[in-house]
């Protein structure tokens, strides 16, 4: 009963490839939720994030106090390690794990993306061999942006919090406080003559509680929201809001995990920078007590994470959807 139990959760929140397919209509306008985080009334913000992330599970903020001039380094320092010769890359190549430079695209219409993806925070998990050396300054501006990544993603997860009643601390603390995991994944996606068929990430809703992602200014990201798959606009310095699996099960459903995914574009370049917060690997997770009841009972297994992603991984090799 229980793994019955535990496989419906996952498989909930699994890309189903009929969906994949039969959701190809494009042409919703993009109405994914913008909020504004430099309104000065705290509870019409809470409201607009927990609404966004009710109805949604994807939203833009503005005015969240990112310096604009980091996110342009940020940006031009991916630019550069891509731009490098390959065997430059390599250096930092993946060997095993999930860290490190997946090289050029090797075959198949799906995942159409170089990456490069690596810890970012606590410190002591952080593998700085997968970290470029190359460009100079990629280090220094990658510790600045984390920190001011952690903040906001500390506020917001404190308004999702205080917005469903709970202490301002209680998503942050239910993942792990200071020893939840950052990565940063830097997106690559070079033009394809097939955009329309060519996916440059498929299907899917992201494993963590929560992911930030600062696109370049080549539109791709889709959302799929009331069977249908929405452009988001990009609006220039906003950074894009990613409800994942583990906000949805602590929320014993209530915040959706958006399933999204990102096309390529015919003649332009494509890079995204998202940040995924997870819970620590050995952390449980599951409904939190406090929005669960008689009325409410959970809806959602609670799994040690480290669980959770091995059965996700699982769940997509049966689809037969890459493993990254
Ligand atoms: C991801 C993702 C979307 C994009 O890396 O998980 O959803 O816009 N990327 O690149
Ligand atoms: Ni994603």
């Amino acid at each position: 009963m229980e793994d019955e139990r535990d496989h419906d959760t996952i498989s909930s929140s699994l890309p189903s490839l009929s969906k994949q397919l039969t959701g190809t209509t494009l042409g919703g306008s993009a109405d994914v939720p913008v909020v504004d985080l430099s309104v000065s009334d705290e509870d019409f913000l809470l409201h607009e994030v927990v609404k966004a992330s009710e109805e949604w599970g994807i939203f833009q903020v503005v005015n969240h106090g990112i310096p604009e001039e980091l996110m342009r380094q940020l940006q031009v320092v991916g630019k550069q390690f891509f731009d490098l010769p390959e065997a430059e890359k390599e250096i930092v190549a993946k060997d095993g794990d999930f860290e490190g430079y997946k090289r050029k695209y090797l075959g198949g219409i799906n995942n159409w993306d170089q990456h490069l993806f690596h810890r970012l925070s606590p410190p002591s998990i952080i593998n700085y061999k997968y970290w470029p050396k190359n460009p100079l300054q990629y280090r220094e501006v990658t510790e600045e942006y984390t920190k001011h990544i952690k903040r906001l993603t500390e506020k917001i997860l404190g308004w999702l919090s205080k917005g469903l009643g709970l202490p301002r601390e209680a998503f942050t603390q239910s993942i792990g406080g200071e020893t939840s995991e950052y990565v940063l994944r830097v997106n690559f996606y070079p033009p394809t003559q097939d955009s329309e068929l060519v996916i440059g990430a498929a299907a899917h809703s992201d494993m963590g509680a929560i992911a930030l992602l600062l696109p370049n200014e080549v539109p791709g990201l889709q959302a799929f929201k009331d069977e249908q798959w929405l452009d988001l606009n990009y609006i220039n310095s906003a950074v894009v809001v990613i409800i994942g699996d583990q906000l949805m099960r602590m929320t014993n459903g209530r915040f959706k995990n958006v399933l999204h995914r990102a096309k390529t574009d015919k003649k332009k370049l494509r890079i995204s920078w998202p940040v995924f917060v997870a819970p620590r690997a050995d952390m449980s997770v599951g409904p939190l007590p406090e929005l669960t009841g008689d009325e409410n009972p959970p809806k959602f297994e609670t799994l040690i994470y480290n669980d959770y992603i091995d059965q996700k991984i699982k769940g997509w090799a049966l689809e037969d959807l890459p493993v990254y």
